[in-house]
């Protein structure tokens, strides 16, 4: 078998008696770098996160991350394969009773938390904020801290859905910095992504979504030589 950190193999997955959402996905996305997720609002990108981190059962096929069944595993099991796989949600993300220093912390091991917190706020250049509360800093500064919440877990690979939507445009490029940050320390990430711009200029790779199958999946390079031919 091959050891892509994230596999799927004719994944189906609907809602009810709704339409399929993903209608027969088979992927292998290698670990190395980034690799974008795009496609048209509705196509399943989010979906495919959840389906890949466990947060939902496809109906049929199988996924695996980093070489585990995450289509039959139970809820513990999961909860610690996330631990190295975090995954960034769609929107706000951080508990707004706690620092950003606390949200980071939060879920390690308390004789390191604080430390480990220190150091992945320091990665991002964000001790300055690490005593303020989240509705005190800008939705740029949040998912950055999002990030480094998700970087202080050591994780093995990262997802992130739609990091940058709703910033502006020098908010985004915050977001962006701190991405390619992850990517100089040798960490891969999943990133789904409307931001064209963003795609250009950090995607390794890119999975194109297109009626719940993988239209494209490829260098970057090759994605926009098709799309400009
Ligand atoms: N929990 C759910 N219950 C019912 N339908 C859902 C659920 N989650 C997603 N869907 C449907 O699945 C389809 C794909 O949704 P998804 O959120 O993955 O799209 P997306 O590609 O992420 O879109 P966007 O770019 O707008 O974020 C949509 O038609 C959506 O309405
Ligand atoms: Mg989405």
């Amino acid at each position: 078998m091959s050891n892509a950190p994230l596999i799927f193999e004719g994944v189906r997955k609907r809602f009810g008696q709704g339409p399929w959402v993903i209608d027969g996905l088979s992927a292998e996305i290698p670990l190395e770098g980034l690799t974008f997720v795009v496609g048209r609002s509705g196509e399943g990108k989010s979906v495919l996160c959840r389906l890949a981190v466990g947060l939902l059962k496809p109906d049929a096929g199988e996924v695996s991350l980093l070489g585990q069944p995450v289509h039959q595993m139970p809820e513990g099991a999961l909860s610690l394969l996330r631990a190295q796989t975090p995954y960034l949600v769609q929107g706000p993300a951080l508990l707004d009773w706690l620092t950003l220093e606390e949200n980071v912390a939060l879920g390690l091991p308390a004789s390191e938390a604080k430390a480990r917190a220190q150091e992945a706020l320091r990665a991002l250049s964000l001790e300055a904020w690490s005593e303020r509360l989240p509705h005190h800093v800008s939705p740029a500064l949040q998912k950055r801290v999002a990030i480094a919440r998700a970087l202080a877990r050591q994780p093995k690979y990262l997802l992130m859905d739609e990091p940058t939507t709703g910033l502006d445009l020098e908010a985004a490029a915050q977001v962006h910095q701190a991405v390619l940050e992850l990517k100089r320390q040798g960490l891969g990430a999943l990133i789904v992504s409307h931001d064209w711009n963003a795609v250009r200029h950090l995607a390794d790779r890119v999975l194109e979504l297109k009626s719940g199958a993988v239209a494209f999946l490829g260098s970057a390079r090759s994605f926009f030589a098709q799309r400009e031919k």
